[in-house]
Formats: C-alpha cells, sequence, structure tokens
C-alpha cells in the first residue's frame, strides 16, 4: 500500500524505543550534574519538593494553576482525620490570547485580578492564605518560593518574565493592587501537583506524569545524585522537563519530515523537540500534514484537498480521539472529513483512521520509553530487583483518547520489566496538588522548628 510508505517513519520498533530510552538516560544524568546542565536538553530540575505526602497535612490553601488551557483559582482544604483533598470551591478565568502574547505584567495583572474576584465571591480576603501556584513551564528553582522562568513553552509569549523570578511578579501584581495579601507562596509544576495529590491516596506514587497540551514527568531523586543541590540526604522531587528532549539533534533518527515542518512553523522553533512528537498541541497539526501529503500524492480525497484542510491548526486533536473510537468512529470520521469540506469514500475514512492510529501510537510508545527510563532510573537507584510503584497521570489525550493508556501500558512493560506500575489519573492535580505541596512544605518546616 502506498500510503505506508509516508507512515512507515512513525513506526518505531521495541528495538528504536530501547535506544530512544537509552539516550534520554543519558541525558537525564547530564542534567542532574553541577555545570553541564545549562547546556543540557533534558533540564532535570530541582523542585525543592523533598517529601510526597505522609497524610498529616492539614490546612485551607489557595492554587492557581496556570499552563494548561485555562487559567484557574482554587481554594482547597486538607483534611488530616479523613485524609482528603477538598476542593471548596474553584473559578476558571479565561486567558485571552492577546494577554498570551502581551507583556508579563498584563499577565500577572490579570492573575491578581482573577485571584480578587475569587476571593471576593468567597469572602476569604480577610484571610492571609498560603497560595500554591501551579505554573507549568520549564523553571530554575532557587527555592520552593523562588523560581525563574526559564523559556515560556505551549502556546505562550508575554514579555519580559523569561529569567525572572515568578513569585516576584505575582507578589508585585498583588502589592500594585493593594486590596488582598497572601502569605507563603510554594511553585510547583503541574507534573509535581499531580504526583502530589495522588500521593495523598497512595504513598507509593512517586512519579507525575502529564500528557496534555504539552508533556513532562517528574519523580523523585536522590539527594546525592541532584548535584546542584546542597545535601546528601533523603530525596527531591526532579521536573524532568523531557519535552525538550531531541532539542540538541538527539531525536534526528527519528523526526520525520511532517515533525520538522510541526517544529518549523510553531512558535519556538528548535525548542521542545520531544514534545512535539507527543502532546495534544500537536498531534492534530501532524495528523493533518500526512493527510495533505497523501491528498498531494492522490492517495486521498480524489487528490483534491479543501481550504480547511489547508488552513493549519484546523485538524484539532480531539478529531484523533473520535476518530479512533472504536464503535462510532468511522461515523466520526465521515461527519469530521465532511466539516472539513472533503469530498471522501469509505477507503478515504478508513486511511484517514490508519493516519491518526499511527500517530497516536507514535506518540504513546515514545512516551513509554520515556517513562520506563524514568522507572528503572528509580530501580537502580534504590538497587532493587523488582519495583513497585505508582504513576500520577493528567492530560486530555491520556485521558480522553480511547486506547492511549492501554498502548502505553503495554510497551511500558515490555521496556521496564522488572517495574510493577501502576497508574492513577488525577483528579484536579494541578490545583489540589499546589495545595498539597504547600502543605507538606508548612509540616516539613514545622518538624525542623520541633
Ligand atoms: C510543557 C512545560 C512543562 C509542563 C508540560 C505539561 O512541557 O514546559 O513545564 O509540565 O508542558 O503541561
Amino acid at each position: 500500500m502506498q500510503v505506508m510508505k509516508y507512515l512507515e517513519p512513525f513506526l518505531l520498533s521495541l528495538e528504536k524505543l530501547n535506544e530512544v530510552s537509552a539516550r534520554l538516560r543519558k541525558d537525564m544524568i547530564r542534567g542532574l550534574e553541577k555545570h553541564a546542565h545549562h547546556r543540557a536538553a533534558v533540564k532535570m530540575l530541582p523542585t525543592f519538593v523533598r517529601a510526597t505526602p505522609d497524610g498529616t497535612e492539614k490546612g485551607d490553601f489557595l492554587a492557581l494553576d496556570l499552563g494548561g488551557t485555562n487559567f484557574r483559582v482554587l481554594h482547597v482544604r486538607v483534611m488530616e482525620e479523613e485524609q482528603k483533598m477538598l476542593k471548596m470551591d474553584s473559578q476558571i478565568c479565561a486567558i485571552p490570547q492577546e494577554i498570551m502574547l502581551g507583556t508579563g505584567e498584563q499577565l500577572f495583572d490579570h492573575i491578581a485580578a482573577c485571584l480578587s474576584e475569587f476571593l471576593d465571591s468567597q469572602n476569604l480576603k480577610g484571610q492571609t492564605l498560603p497560595l500554591g501556584f501551579t505554573f507549568s513551564f520549564p523553571c530554575e528553582q532557587k527555592e520552593i518560593d523562588k523560581s525563574i522562568l526559564i523559556r515560556w513553552t505551549k502556546g505562550f509569549n508575554c514579555s519580559g518574565v523569561e529569567g525572572e523570578d515568578v513569585v516576584k511578579l505575582l507578589k508585585e501584581a498583588i502589592h500594585r493592587r493593594g486590596d488582598y495579601d497572601i502569605s507563603s507562596v510554594a511553585m510547583v509544576n503541574d507534573t509535581v501537583g499531580t504526583m502530589m495529590s495522588c500521593g495523598y491516596r497512595d504513598q507509593t506514587c512517586e512519579i507525575g506524569m502529564i500528557i496534555g497540551t504539552g508533556t513532562n514527568a517528574c519523580y523523585m531523586e536522590e539527594m546525592k545524585n541532584v548535584k546542584r543541590v546542597e545535601g546528601e540526604d533523603g530525596r527531591m522531587c526532579i521536573n524532568t522537563e523531557w519535552g525538550g528532549f531531541g532539542d540538541d539533534g538527539s531525536l534526528e533518527d527519528i523526526l520525520t519530515e511532517f515533525d520538522k515542518v510541526v517544529d518549523r512553523t510553531s512558535i519556538n522553533p528548535g525548542v521542545h523537540t520531544f514534545e512535539k512528537m507527543i502532546s495534544g498541541m500537536y498531534l492534530g497539526e501532524i495528523v493533518r500534514l500526512v493527510l495533505m501529503k497523501l491528498t498531494e500524492k492522490k492517495l486521498l480525497f480524489k487528490g483534491e484537498a479543501s481550504e480547511a484542510l489547508r488552513t493549519p491548526g484546523t485538524f484539532e486533536t480531539k478529531f484523533i480521539s473520535m476518530i479512533e473510537e472504536p464503535d462510532s468512529g468511522l461515523e466520526n470520521a465521515k461527519k469530521i472529513l465532511t466539516e472539513l469540506g472533503l469530498r471522501w469514500d469509505l477507503v478515504d475514512a478508513r486511511v484517514v483512521r490508519l493516519v491518526c492510529e499511527t500517530i497516536s501510537s507514535r506518540s504513546a510508545r515514545l512516551c513509554a520509553a520515556a517513562l520506563a527510563t524514568i522507572a528503572n532510573r528509580i530501580l537502580a537507584n534504590r538497587g532493587l530487583p523488582h519495583l513497585k510503584t505508582t504513576v500520577g497521570v493528567d492530560g486530555t489525550v491520556y485521558k480522553k483518547h480511547p486506547n492511549y493508556s492501554d498502548k502505553l501500558q503495554k510497551v511500558l512493560h515490555l521496556l521496564a520489566p522488572k517495574c510493577d506500575i501502576k497508574f492513577l489519573v488525577s483528579e484536579d492535580g494541578s490545583g489540589k496538588g499546589a495545595a498539597m505541596v504547600t502543605a507538606v512544605a508548612q509540616r516539613l518546616a514545622l518538624q525542623s522548628r520541633l
């Protein structure tokens, strides 16, 4: 079948995935080093989260969540007695495109204004609560409350924030308003929030993973291997920023011509190579480019594309999930193709489904390879013959696609045969997890004073 000629480069054998995993392993070690990390593609950022929850945390917290599809403000109550986290209330604020691409001051003023509105609606303005800030971008953290943005990823590009301390920018915006205040701030990546929110239910949860708009993972590393932070004892959660894997050219052999176009036409060319092969922000566009190519080669739609198919961004990632639905998939494909103004026949619909399967499978297999690298590393770190662990996971691609998680787990098992890995889907991880990080930090501070 001629179509396969264009799909073959997306098919990655187990052997290739093992190679990819070995490369990531090397990059992770490099990222952890004291000096090489500036140039490392996989940043391996210390998070200053030194412990997962032990079930004794408690209190009321505010949480902010920025970096996915929406910006949210939450009020979370952590209860010791029932080992429960309750979302008391939350509010979603849209971030308009002009703010996503505007100045940092505009962005933080907008965030501070949303928080103000929320506090008013909850009658919380008189209280000064601790705040957990889930900020899902690569940050060089100096402390739990000092976090410097390395670079924007996903659709954001606000001026004057890269290289700055995000906590300071948030506090300044709150002070500019002057109508409320917050006490301590804990900065959290969404992967860390996800791990921590699952950790309250399952204390073996030591890995957090996101496969949504972007992709990334964090895990508990031995302090003695975290060369950039003083101290040898215990563990610290490391935000791997695996999305940047390949930015130094190390994935060149598996990049297809379509991946290269996606990168070139993105707002951050050359950055987050691995993420662009995996996450929701890009999967739909890869499919669209393949469909365009097949149309040009007269292998689809009798060689006739439509205006919509020619337009970047029109093939949404959620279409992939709809088209791959086991029962209604083909019907969905037909509807979507009609809406895109294409004249299709049954063979076209089947080919489109095959393209979707190919692109989403590659994503799941690559994620499995990366996750296997982390699991195998924890196993080796601890010198164990066998590891039992849990991954807290979140993100629309993982949660909404009909068989993504099955595929990922099957391949993971083959690539990390000595690890018995359970998956816990996090409910509201980025929000509640930020509250939990703040709660754990408070517990540790209290313990160290006793
Ligand atoms: C991007 C960000 C990373 C985040 C991930 C998932 O890769 O750089 O910090 O965790 O998206 O949202």
